[in-house]
């Protein structure tokens, strides 16, 4: 089954936009064996908008990849990104242009599809742009997901209409392995914070098969790339991450790994095992706001497999403060006698048993997130 954890890779939008290329996309694959990212849990190497041609093949009907981009077109771009354990991923659009204006798959998804199973393709991001008005997401999403079923080759459907026209509500009956339910991300904290806020009420729909994608990673842009937009301080890198991992949102990077060796911080944090493994739980629950004071100084929980739980104290506020955790929301009340023994997952400090209610001071825009075991 595709998608029974929330899948993990790269892409290539957030840094590059237009300016991929056959040397990118091979230079980002060694990096990403080079750092340890596969061991991590990374697998996916997603090429997104601008790789081809502004118009099709007149012949054939084909999209055409740029021969100055990919001089060796995109079968040996995949053979390559193959050849280091890796998966390959490809883009394109469900109306008739892309977002940045080339063809798009409208009324040609099963060529299209055909056409990336040629490549090798093992995931389509699917977009919304330049939406045909007779023709809705659902029946857009459906005959994509169709030819992806036809095409020959097992491919995860990432599908991408930005949170619009109830999308919960639809997208996992179109076979969809993942569906972003939220506008695009930029590059520093009041953006991954919007979205992240804007994310509680529809956490619920995000199961094992098809996973809110709340956007791809920002952790170690620092302010420059496609959508840089004043970048992040670590500690923001740090909460944005936990926040997707706590979310079960797909892990897609979005920095330039090639920087990475230079970046220590930014590799423990997306290496960061507590983490991941909160965002791989096997059992693939939701996390829920538990409690949310002075704005937005919110607590969240998730349910693990073995009986644990994930708190995170999460400080979206811009001064430090108090988050908060009432026992009894949990569900663990004073009567039964039990508490929670906490482990915070960046420093790995064992805190001990804490039993009905407790505080954490958290500077602004920071978090803690621990990982807990029922107790006495
Ligand atoms: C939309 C998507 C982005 C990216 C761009 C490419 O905005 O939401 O993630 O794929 O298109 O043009």
């Amino acid at each position: 089954m595709l998608s029974r954890k929330p899948p993990m890779g790269f892409n290539t939008w957030n840094t590059f936009g237009e300016k991929i290329s056959d040397s990118v996309i091979r230079e980002t694959a060694d990096a990403m064996v080079e750092m340890g990212l596969p061991d991590a849990g990374y697998e996916y190497l997603v090429i997104d908008d601008c790789w081809s041609l502004r118009d099709r093949d007149p012949v054939t009907g084909k999209i055409v990849p740029d021969p100055v981009k990919f001089p060796e077109g995109m079968k040996a771009v995949s053979d390559y990104v193959h050849s280091k354990g890796l998966k390959f991923g490809m883009y394109s659009c469900a109306g008739t242009r892309t977002c940045a204006d080339y063809p798009g798959s409208f009324d040609h998804e099963y060529l299209d599809a055909e056409t990336f199973a040629e490549y090798g393709a093992d995931f389509l991001k699917y977009d919304f742009c330049y939406k045909p008005q007779s023709a809705n997401g659902p029946l857009l999403y459906r005959r994509m997901g169709m030819a992806l079923k036809a095409c020959g080759r097992e491919i995860l459907f990432s599908a991408c209409n930005w949170g619009c026209d109830d999308v919960e509500t639809w997208i996992r009956s179109t076979g969809a392995h993942m569906y972003r339910s939220t506008g695009d991300i930029n590059d520093n904290f009041r953006s991954f914070k919007d979205i992240a806020l804007s994310q509680i009420d529809k956490l619920a729909y995000s199961a094992p098969g098809c996973f809110n994608d709340i956007d791809m990673l920002i952790c170690g842009m620092y302010g420059s790339g496609n959508v840089a937009n004043g970048g992040c301080t670590d500690e923001e890198y740090k909460t944005h991450f936990a926040l997707w991992c706590m979310f079960s949102s797909p892990l897609m990077l979005g920095g330039d790994l090639r920087k990475l060796k230079d970046q220590p911080f930014i590799l423990n944090l997306i290496k960061n095992r507590n983490l991941i493994r909160i965002n791989q739980d096997e059992e693939g629950r939701p996390a829920v706001a538990v409690c949310r004071r002075d704005g937005d100084r919110v607590t969240f929980a998730k349910h693990l497999s073995n009986n644990e739980i994930a708190i995170m104290f999460a400080n979206l506020n811009d001064d430090d403060g108090n988050c908060e955790l009432f026992f009894d929301e949990l569900g663990i009340t004073a009567a039964g006698g039990y508490g929670l023994e906490m482990t915070e997952c960046f420093t790995g400090e064992n805190i001990g048993v804490k039993k009905e209610y407790m505080k954490r001071r958290i500077p602004a825009h920071g978090c803690e997130v621990f990982i807990c075991k029922l107790s006495k």
